[in-house]
């Protein structure tokens, strides 16, 4: 086991756990993912309504606008969604409800989650080698190549990849905050290994160092959210789609959107992207010649854009 062969086990887990170092996954441990999962606070009663409402079939953008207006963050945050470059809209867009028509319900959920997950980790503070904003940066730009993705195939959706992209790593998150020793040491083995932090040898090392990985844990939190149960699933296996039964095109979407977002921040070309896609993505989305992944290229500076552009707005309201 690459744990026990490496580490000689001094680090433990701050919180009091202890190292999980070469043990295997016991009832002990296994309990004390479950406590720390039920220790994360819930969502704020405004998000929590939120999210309620725009589950229910017959709510109209005049509640939600109503709600999400009460909160001048994330006022300005979706009407600088909509007013950015992606949605091509040639006017000023002032009205919050207007936006809400224009951005989908889905698309207004992404924003209003992540944006509160945001300030309720602190923004993910920087510690040891897990750093926030790359992660928050992946997050952003799987979203906004999901919704890219489900046009491109014309799959309706759109809105619910880019809240399914915003939230798909969540776990990881989880496990920086909440067993920030041993996720070091998963981090520094992974560096060590060359192993990129979104592939299966990575998952792997997570259940080896933690007990569990980022998508196990992060459904577990997606339930303990209610989250929506499209949305938990994406989060459970976008690391194997073929396992998703809810929605299997949301699923590989995310999945798919996931290795571009990592292959966009490693520059890569159309032809290396494809060459390091997995197969069973490439059968999903007949992505068989670089040409079939042509709709991305125009979309990859626009995209890093707005990544920044939206981090920037999610670091300021943090720390207001
Ligand atoms: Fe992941
Ligand atoms: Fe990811």
């Amino acid at each position: 086991m690459v744990f026990e062969a490496d580490n000689p086990q001094q680090e433990t887990d701050p919180q009091g756990g202890g190292a999980a170092v070469g043990l295997a996954l016991n009832d002990k441990r296994r309990e004390l993912i479950l406590k720390r999962v039920r220790e994360i606070p819930s969502l704020p009663e405004v998000v929590n309504k939120i999210i309620q409402l725009l589950g229910q079939p017959h709510t109209s953008a005049a509640e939600i606008s109503k709600l999400i207006s009460y909160d001048p963050g994330l006022t300005s945050r979706v009407l600088r969604m909509v007013n950015s470059a992606s949605y091509g809209i040639q006017r000023q867009i002032t009205s919050i409800q207007h936006a809400i028509m224009i951005l989908g319900f889905n698309t207004v959920r992404g924003l209003v989650l992540s944006a509160s997950i945001f300030k309720l980790f602190a923004g993910g503070k920087k510690s040891g080698l897990f750093d926030p904003m790359a992660y928050w940066r992946h997050s952003m730009l799987t979203a906004m190549l999901g919704r890219l993705v489900c046009k491109a195939y014309a799959l309706p959706e759109g809105d619910e990849a880019f809240s399914a992209g915003m939230l798909h790593d969540i776990g990881k998150l989880v496990l920086h905050e909440h067993f920030t020793a041993d996720y070091n040491l998963v981090q520094r083995l992974a560096l060590e290994h060359h192993c990129l932090p979104h592939g299966e040898r990575f998952l792997l090392l997570e259940r080896q160092g933690v007990g569990t990985n980022h998508s196990d844990i992060g459904a577990q939190l997606a339930v303990k959210w209610k989250l929506p149960a499209t949305l938990t699933e994406v989060i459970q296996h976008h690391h194997h789609p073929e396992r998703a039964v809810l929605n299997a095109n949301l699923t590989y979407v995310v999945a798919l959107a996931n290795k571009l977002s990592v292959f966009v921040e490693q520059a890569y070309d159309l032809d290396t992207m494809l060459e390091h896609l997995p197969e069973n993505l490439k059968d999903y989305f007949s992505l068989n010649a670089t040409e079939d992944l042509a709709f991305l290229a125009p979309h990859i500076e626009p995209s890093l854009a707005e990544v920044d552009q939206l981090l920037q707005q999610f670091s300021k309201q943090a720390e207001s």
